[in-house]
């Protein structure tokens, strides 16, 4: 990106005022409900709309498709509403970058046009072709009474324009059709395809649920591209209902953050790659996955934790659904894009005229111990860092605070760490309860912010009000080894009960444990604050929480940065820094 300097962004500026008048913007039919006369203002404050996670000017948007990168531009698009901010009238919208960062919004790439779309263009994968061509496959919905779903495919007009603008739909389309007992209304979400080197033929995975209510990734099989057949068994199955949005990729066990590409891993020279298998829990509303082995002969995929399907391993502990990775050859690292709702309320949405942002993308590596993956926003968010202050060595007194003073926190990079005497782990609290020790959810929620612990709770109270009346906390607790283990365990939560005044916003506890061994002493955490955001990365990216946040006081210059101890040991910051963050080009919002 750094090379792209400010005559090309002014020139895709023009580009994309130049297109603004082929958006679908129907401001004038909206199909959506009226707002109530009881949204509270802050819900509708400007100052609250996020500014570098990505979002388009308006409207609703759901997941990120078939992220890609092609001749130099990464490509988004997303599940879009072009008439209002609520779900509906969905088509795919299309934003551009050269740096995953600053976006130009484009017209929607995939809008409903053939029979087998006719009724909605769901989400799909891009598969980059050996010739370098990417060819996009997404769920059509083709009955509008059930909710009929087939796959189709589209390619691009013009190969040569580095933008993608168009993209054609051929008459072979719909290629896949639910047959053979198949739930033809939970049938969709195609994966990247990936190709065996010994048979040269092509897979890819449908998600869906089967009569028994277990959550399945059908694997269909293509030599051409064209025709798909079903694999007689599925990839896996789990006893979870209904898998949305599949994504199933290799992972290096390198160690290194390098990135696998899907077909590359089948190729020879990276086959001891461990798989990665993510499904996005219609029931839940979260994305879970599991590390294994995949049996090429058998077309199975083998998680290595046996139990792994009923763990459930988050990729984010918060509010991030229906994501997707890809390969970025540029960097070769894999990158995952997750979708975060409001939790605010329809009428809230409607008043504001937006719904919907994607979370900073992260890149995303198996960790040495091969038990989980590490997750990191991509390096060219620092880019966005402005002005900045550091805390150093700076002992937190039990149930003291300090301000961050010197920045404003309303939007805002923050990497602290934590240090505390290896001593006062013996007066860690007690994990007893059962029930608890294996739900990290309700042990924050019985043990959150303001309740007094032993070691910890300490960490960051972020977008906090001046008389902190106002204040989302993120933070660890630390317990004494579970009955049976030898380690502390550690708990991450964001706690945003006190986030806003407001008395009748969700406010939900996240929490999630971090497998992370703290006898050292130290824990680190990095949180991207951005107005109604806050995104946190625990122990370099062991855990992750992301959650959504409407403070009716603490909002733009009056939005404050803390870190507190309500402990009963000391904890020292051996470091924090807080960076400003600048608002990059975001679609035009
Ligand atoms: C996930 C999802 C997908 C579907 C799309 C429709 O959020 O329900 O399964 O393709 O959204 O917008």
């Amino acid at each position: 990106m750094r090379a792209l300097g400010r005559v090309a962004w002014s020139w895709l500026l023009l580009l994309q005022l130049a297109g603004a008048s082929h958006v679908v913007y129907d401001y004038e039919n909206l199909e959506v409900e009226a707002a109530a006369d009881t949204v509270p203002p802050s819900i509708v404050d400007p100052l609250l709309r996020t500014g570098y996670h990505f979002q388009p000017l308006k409207n609703w948007i759901n997941d990120p498709n078939a992220p890609l990168y092609y001749k130099g531009w990464y490509h988004l698009f997303y599940q879009y509403n072009p008439k209002g901010a609520v779900w509906g009238n969905i088509v795919w919208g299309h934003s551009v970058s050269r740096d995953l960062i600053n976006w130009v919004a484009l017209k929607p790439a995939i809008e409903p046009s053939i029979a087998s779309d006719k009724y909605g263009c769901w989400s799909g994968s891009a598969t980059t072709l050996p010739d370098g061509t990417p060819a996009i496959m997404y769920t059509g919905v083709n009955r509008p009474d059930v909710n009929n779903q087939v796959q189709n495919i589209a390619y691009p007009r013009n190969k040569s324009d580095p933008l993608l603008r168009e993209w054609v739909k051929p008459t072979h389309n719909p290629i896949i059709v639910p047959r053979g007992g198949v739930n033809a209304t939970q049938f969709r979400d195609p994966t990247t395809a990936w190709r065996h080197a010994d048979d040269g033929h092509w897979r890819l995975l449908i998600g869906s649920v089967d009569g028994a209510a277990r959550g399945v990734a059908y694997v269909y099989r293509s030599r051409d591209f064209k025709r798909w057949t079903r694999a007689r068994r599925p990839l896996h199955s789990a006893d979870t209902g209904m898998w949305e949005c599949p994504d199933f990729y290799p992972v290096s066990t390198a160690g290194r953050r390098v990135g696998v590409e899907t077909s590359e891993a089948e190729s020879g020279s990276s086959r001891q790659a461990k798989y990665v298998l993510k499904n996005s829990l219609d029931l839940r509303r979260y994305d879970y996955y599991t590390i294994g082995t995949y049996d090429r002969t058998a077309e199975r995929y083998v998680p290595d934790d046996p139990a792994g399907d009923e763990r459930h391993l988050r990729y984010d502990y918060g509010n991030f659904y229906a994501s997707k990775t890809f390969y970025d050859p540029a960097k070769r690292r894999r990158i995952l894009w997750g979708w975060a709702n409001e939790s605010d309320t329809a009428a809230d949405d409607v008043a504001k005229g937006w719904a919907g942002i994607q979370a900073i993308p992260r890149t995303v590596w198996l960790d040495p111990s091969g038990k989980q993956l590490l997750q990191w926003p991509i390096e060219e968010v620092e880019a966005l860092r402005g002005k900045s202050v550091t805390l150093k060595n700076r002992v937190i007194k039990p149930g003291q605070h300090v301000e961050v003073t010197g920045i404003q926190t309303a939007q805002a990079d923050v990497e602290v760490s934590f240090e505390f005497e290896v001593s006062s782990l013996v007066g860690a609290e007690a994990l007893d309860d059962p029930a608890l020790a294996s739900d990290a959810q309700r042990l924050c929620g019985a043990r959150g912010a303001a309740v007094e612990g032993g070691l910890g709770p300490f960490g960051l109270w972020v977008l906090a009000s001046a008389n902190r009346e106002e204040r989302t906390a993120v933070f660890f607790r630390v317990f004494r080894p579970a009955r049976g283990g030898d380690n502390p365990v550690v708990l991450m939560c964001t706690d945003p009960c006190k986030s806003s005044l407001d008395p009748n916003l969700y406010q939900p506890t996240f929490a999630g444990f971090v497998d992370t061994d703290i006898s050292n002493g130290k824990i680190s955490l990095r949180s991207l604050i951005d107005r109604s955001v806050v995104e946190s990365f625990g122990a370099g990216g062991k855990t992750c929480i992301l959650s959504r946040v409407y403070p009716s006081l603490a909002i733009g210059k009056n939005a404050r940065l803390y870190v507190f101890n309500n402990g009963k040991a000391d904890v020292k910051v051996t470091r924090l820094t807080a960076w400003e963050m600048k608002k990059p080009l975001m679609n035009g919002a």
